[in-house]
């Protein structure tokens, strides 16, 4: 076990389900609450961690969207985008695609462009110091009506070249992917990619949505995809990526007992999932803190990791050569092991 723990720590891996806003760790809430002169509902580092307890998504998001309120600076936003990227190439991070929530930024008054400039200058200091390669995906807050998605995709026209992708978070059940059917259609037009959380506490029709009528390039989450099998042999066969969040899940209630997560018999079962975290400031973990859970409660071996982490890189929205290139890293990795 000691050596599939070093084994998992030293692949390297990309990461595809990351919210920046959920890598806001609390010493860094504090820090920021400081600096914009905020007082936080919260006495101290102890008393946040002692609340994020979760009994499903709703109550995390309540959390979640009240702590991205220290955010306001481009300094802000550079700041915590270096905390995650540092972090994750502990990790052996070597690539990641990270999801952003402008709603929750232009909502209470923070210009688009504060938030975009500020990621994008912690993105330039993550390729030249780090030697990472990062790709940004806007996502879209589907408790939120549709015009407002509009709002945001011509928000973000400016700083197109720098976006890869829209995505699709926030509470699940009752907002159905189809409610943005027309805002996925005019973001694919401008040759964005898609994505979208479904399948997390949805049902797996929410899964079928989001594959039929946005049309997304990779599912986020998608655990329900077991309740429909003709759905699960589909999205197998077209190499469909699903970004598995094992401890978000746990800490979510959606997969209270580890040893229930979904990953295995989908990975059986031909379908390209991968690991990620997620939320780790609020879930307990980053990335190889996710694939260790896995290796301890499932039933999972170095191949099986070796195929995750081959599947991060296939399911990213990199180019083909230079995913060929992150493969023999991989390859090499392996082999010298
Ligand atoms: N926003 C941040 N994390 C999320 C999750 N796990 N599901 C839906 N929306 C989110
Ligand atoms: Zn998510």
């Amino acid at each position: 076990m000691n050596n599939l723990i070093k084994f998992i720590e030293g692949l390297p891996k990309a990461e595809l389900h990351l919210h920046i806003e959920g890598s806001l760790e609390p010493e860094l809430m504090f820090e920021l609450a400081k600096r914009n002169n905020i007082t936080l509902p919260f006495k101290d580092i102890e008393s946040v961690k002692s609340a994020y307890k979760f009994n499903n998504l709703q109550e995390f998001l309540d959390i979640y969207y009240q702590g991205a309120n220290v955010l306001r600076t481009e300094e802000d936003f550079c700041d915590l985008a270096m905390a995650y990227f540092y972090r994750a190439h502990r990790d052996n991070v070597v690539h990641t695609e990270i999801f952003f929530d402008p709603q929750t930024h232009t909502d209470r008054g923070i210009p688009f462009n504060v938030v975009m400039n500020g990621l994008l200058a912690g993105i330039a200091k993550a390729e030249s110091e780090l030697g990472m390669s990062v790709q940004l995906i806007m996502c879209f807050l589907r408790h939120l009506d549709e015009e407002s998605a509009f709002a945001t995709l011509r928000m973000a026209e400016p700083f197109l070249d720098k976006i890869t992708g829209v995505g699709l978070d926030s509470s699940e059940v009752g907002n159905p992917p189809s409610k943005f059917r027309h805002v996925f259609a005019e973001a694919r037009k401008k040759g964005l990619k898609l994505v979208a959380h479904a399948g997390e506490e949805g049902a797996a029709s929410y899964i079928k949505e989001a594959l039929d009528i946005l049309g997304i390039d990779r599912i986020d989450h998608g655990n329900r995809i077991t309740e429909d099998h003709l759905l699960l042999t589909k999205a197998a066969r077209s190499a469909m990526a699903l970004t598995m969040c094992p401890l978000s899940n746990q800490k979510l209630q959606v997969v209270p007992d580890l040893r229930n997560h979904p990953l295995p018999y989908l990975l059986r079962h031909g379908l390209r999932v991968t690991i990620n975290s997620d939320d780790p400031a609020y879930f307990g973990g980053y990335v190889n803190d996710n694939y260790k859970a896995l290796a301890k409660y499932c039933d999972l071996k170095a191949d099986d990791f070796i195929e995750i982490a081959r599947n991060s890189f296939l399911g990213s929205f990199l180019p083909d050569q230079t995913v060929s290139a992150y493969l023999d890293v991989l390859d090499k990795y392996v082999d010298s092991f």
